[in-house]
């Protein structure tokens, strides 16, 4: 049976998520704000978790409806018989957002969902379901645009830029969600050396490597939401977890560097953990002494912003990144993720292509720079190409970005994207990460340089998280206290 589900993402990466759901077969996509909607059955919404490397949760809508009072949005939600998913033993929790003049209180909405849910029971049954913050059965997600309602069953749970494989992380990571969003953007997919001189934790060579093997980034999560409901089909969900026919060689190879050594040491730390030893190489070096590699290359990366990491000549840094762009990377491209015009501007070197994209609260810009040997000007004399058509079309998207800027400003504290964007990633250690097997009690092995391999439910493994890491209230990040997700 076909029924729509709702995939959200960040703002800049909606054609990459449609793209990706063109091609597990999703149907009716439709590209929104921050979202793409689409149709499928039960496999499609377990795949579209599993396989989606710029999905940042799945929500599979139960009720959509006009509401102008939040009596209404009451009525509306007593009015659905929530026996089909939830029962007295089951724990829920919802979450809200709004974007609208008449409900200015996400959190008054939600209070108002769960009432409407509890007095059903109540009334019916003399009993209630409880309510869950951390860690519920059912996780609700209410969105209201204006007068418009949409009630969702929240399929992925944890959001799914957790992919599990990441045991530390440096001051300023890339969300994974972002980090894969702009590989995919780049259109490389494993056809050239792959590397991030400035790599932090090495969220882009795993990103990038996962991507170039084809390895579905869900083969590292501890659980999705889904799982716990009433409809699981446990048998289907194994399959597509086995099913690894789909995976490929990486005939290049990743290599992260970094000049701080506490980087160099985490960003090893997670490669080990996503398995991925044999493809991506992990060194300290200062990107001042790299020289031409001997390979065709790519080189994807975020350097510090002067946000949160803050250089001590951040213009400096960027004329460095330029100079060696042009005499280390010839005949290349090279693509930076950075914020001020300023920093692009020390670069140096004219970009070919400008994308839009929102890394944490902060309006970035990926630029695209290509390397040639001869001169820009005798480049375009000889006719040589320098943006091809995907380049057009890719820059057609930033005048779409800028209209929405307003956006900025709706960004709903109580949102998944917000808290996706501003999480602090927690910290675990071996011993205390959660595993898949936990469930039925059986202790579990974890020989730390393997990724996870694809056994039976009983058997599988996982990666996971501690929870150690203090959870960033909205608030701090108001006042400029909190902790960018990035830098
Ligand atoms: C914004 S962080 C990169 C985060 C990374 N993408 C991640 O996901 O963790 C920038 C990194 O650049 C490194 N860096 C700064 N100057 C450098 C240089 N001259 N050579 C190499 N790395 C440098 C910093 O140590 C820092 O780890």
């Amino acid at each position: 049976m076909e029924f729509e589900m709702i995939a959200k993402t960040f703002q800049g990466l909606e054609n990459v998520l449609a793209e990706e759901l063109t091609q597990l077969g999703a149907n009716n996509i439709k590209i929104g704000r921050r979202m793409v909607s689409y149709t499928g059955d039960q496999e499609m919404l377990y795949r579209s978790n599993f396989c989606l490397r710029t999905a940042i949760r799945v929500l599979k809508p139960i009720k959509h409806f006009r509401a102008t009072s939040a009596d209404e949005v009451y009525e509306a939600v007593k009015a659905i018989d929530w026996t089909q998913y939830l029962s007295n033993d089951t724990t829920f929790a919802v979450d809200s957002v709004v974007y609208s003049t008449e409900f200015r209180h996400s959190k008054f909405v939600a209070y108002k969902v769960k009432d409407a849910i509890v007095d059903q029971f109540r009334e019916n049954t003399g009993n209630r379901p409880n309510i869950r913050v951390s860690n519920p059965d059912i996780q609700l997600n209410m969105h209201i645009a204006e007068y418009d309602c949409t009630l969702s069953l929240d399929s992925s749970g944890e959001s799914l830029h957790r992919r599990g494989y990441r045991q530390e992380a440096v001051e300023a990571p890339l969300n994974e969600v972002l980090a894969a969003g702009i590989i995919l953007m780049t259109g490389w997919r494993g056809e050239a050396d792959f590397i991030d001189p400035m790599c932090g934790s090495g969220t882009l060579p795993i990103e990038a490597t996962l991507i170039s093997r084809n390895i579905a980034p869900g083969v590292f999560r501890k659980s999705f939401a889904f799982e716990r409901w009433a409809d699981f089909d446990a048998e289907l969900f194994d399959k597509i977890y086995n099913d690894d026919s789909q995976e490929r060689e990486f005939l290049h190879h990743a290599y992260g560097y970094d000049n701080n050594r506490a980087a160099v040491a985490i960003a090893g730390q997670n490669v080990k953990a996503a398995g991925l030893t044999n493809d991506i190489t992990i060194e300290f070096q200062d990107f001042k002494d790299f020289t031409q590699p001997a390979e065709k290359s790519i080189i994807v990366t975020n350097p510090p912003y002067g946000e949160r990491i803050k250089p001590e000549d951040l213009l400096g840094l960027y004329k460095m990144i330029g100079g060696q762009f042009k005499h280390q990377f010839v005949d290349n491209e090279a693509w930076v993720l950075s914020y001020r015009e300023e920093c692009f501007d020390a670069i140096g070197l004219k970009s070919s292509l400008k994308v839009p994209l929102y890394n944490g609260s902060l309006e970035c810009e990926l630029r695209k720079y290509q390397m040639f040997s001869g001169r820009y000007n005798e480049v375009r004399s000889e006719g040589r190409q320098i943006k091809s058509e995907a380049d057009r079309r890719q820059m057609a998207q930033k005048r779409r970005f800028k209209e929405r800027r307003a956006f900025k400003q709706g960004l709903d504290e109580s949102d998944e994207e917000f808290k996706a964007r501003t999480e602090r990633p927690r910290r675990f250690d071996r011993e205390d990460r959660p595993r898949r097997a936990d469930r039925d009690g059986r202790p579990r092995r974890f020989d730390g340089d393997e990724r996870p391999r694809r056994f039976d439910r009983d058997g599988r493994k996982s990666g996971g998280f501690k929870k150690g890491g203090r959870d960033l209230k909205p608030r701090d990040y108001k006042k400029g206290n909190g902790r960018r997700y990035e830098d």
